[in-house]
């Protein structure tokens, strides 16, 4: 896969989904801005990089602050020169709670993560991209911006947001040189799938069962689709959501 060279920011790569498409662009010859909210779990993946001889930097940032995210990208085109790809994968997880239940709090605490955090990403970097003629977006989405979610309604919310921005930029930039597409992973071992399951372990049979390949995702699964979509094999793909859930969606 051709993303050998790109400049790479990853937002929430400290950990699961993120850390892995991290290290995965790394291997394939990326440079990788690793950012977290939690600059110490980043720094702990740049050293795993570096370790197996790839090229990382840790900034960190909460998505949610829009200052945060321009200090991100602002340092790494300082740093490099320009920003090629951007992968909004920073998000948090459900409440578990029915939406009469939900709390305000919580409401406010995962849309502004899981859906401001990515417009904000996506509106700084677009910035770049147009002042240097090219640019793309990999947008972490879910199998929840797809279909329904029960108990689940600010992460339902923001997930087919971030599917409705995803179409929606990318048909504005369509001929700007810049793509815009989107993962949907279904459940994928991680910290927010250990979340859930901590909060309910009777979840694991029932989630499992209707898993038709009856396991969940690994994150390295979900990193190869996202490499691939910010590489140079995918130029005529736009616009799409990509979904990797062992089948759960049929
Ligand atoms: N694991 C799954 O089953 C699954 C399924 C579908 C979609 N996703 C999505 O994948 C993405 C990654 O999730 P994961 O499963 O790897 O979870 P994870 O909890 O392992 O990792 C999330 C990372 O995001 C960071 N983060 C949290 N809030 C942040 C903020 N405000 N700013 C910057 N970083 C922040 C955390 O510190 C953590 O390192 C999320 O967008 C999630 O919704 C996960």
């Amino acid at each position: 896969m051709e993303v050998t060279n790109k400049i790479v920011i990853i937002t929430g790569a400290g950990s699961g989904i993120g850390k892995a498409t991290a290290i995965h662009f790394a291997k394939y010859g990326a440079t990788v801005v690793v950012s977290d909210i939690n600059l110490e779990s980043a720094q702990k993946v740049v050293d795993e990089i570096a370790t197996n001889k790839g090229k990382a930097f840790a900034i960190k940032a909460n998505v949610a602050k829009f200052e945060d995210v321009e200090n991100l990208i602002n340092t790494t085109v300082e740093k490099f020169g320009s920003l090629d790809v951007i992968v909004n994968n920073a998000g948090i997880g459900p409440n578990l709670l029915k939406t009469h239940e939900s709390l305000l709090k919580d409401w406010d605490r995962v849309i502004a993560v899981n859906q401001t955090g990515v417009f904000y990403c996506m509106k700084v970097a677009l910035q770049q991209f147009l002042k240097q003629g090219y640019g793309n977006i990999v947008n972490i989405a879910s199998l929840a911006g797809l279909k329904a979610s029960p108990s689940n309604i600010s992460y339902s919310a923001s997930k087919f947001a971030v599917v409705g921005m995803t179409k929606s930029a990318a048909m504005e930039y369509a001929t700007k040189n810049i793509r815009v597409n989107a993962v949907c992973p279904g459940y994928t071992e991680s910290a927010l799938l250990d979340q859930l399951l901590n909060a309910k372990p009777e979840m694991d049979a029932v989630l499992k069962s209707v898993i038709p390949m009856k396991r969940y995702g690994k994150t390295s699964e979900i990193a190869e689709a996202v490499v691939w979509l910010a590489s140079d094999s995918t130029k005529f793909i736009t616009g799409q959501t990509i979904t990797l859930d062992g089948g759960t969606s049929l």
